[in-house]
């Protein structure tokens, strides 16, 4: 079966970012910026649906850990946890489902685990 053209790059690219540049402020000196250290490394469910948006052409950064207000991307909320958010180019617009639920396998994208959590 012959797929079209894809406009994601085969790879995607994953980096650790430091809080301050999506406009994250640290709180005091603790290293987990006030955050209850137990809540921390626990992914929120920001929707049970995925976010169907358009994107591209450039990067986008979809946020992992469930906490941004601006999803699906990151607005440095997860400052004080141990997630970071994942770059995703893309070389021209498309529309994608990027995953809400924060429990896809095959981030950033909805694969539907959301309909069994
Ligand atoms: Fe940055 Fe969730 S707010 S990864
Ligand atoms: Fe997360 Fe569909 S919204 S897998």
């Amino acid at each position: 079966m012959t797929r079209g053209r894809q406009s994601l790059r085969p790879h995607l690219i994953e980096r650790t970012c430091a809080p301050e540049r999506f406009g994250a402020r640290r709180r005091g000196g603790s290293s987990t910026f006030g955050m209850e250290d137990d809540m921390a490394d626990e992914v929120v469910v920001a929707q049970r649906t995925p976010y169907v948006v358009e994107v591209g052409p450039g990067k986008v950064y979809w946020c992992r850990c469930g906490r941004s207000k601006n999803q699906p991307f990151c607005d440095g909320a997860h400052a004080g946890t141990t997630f970071t958010p994942m770059e995703v180019e893309f070389t021209e617009k498309k529309r994608v489902a990027f995953c809400g639920c924060k429990h896809t396998k095959k981030p950033p994208f909805c694969d539907g685990t959301h309909s069994r959590i």
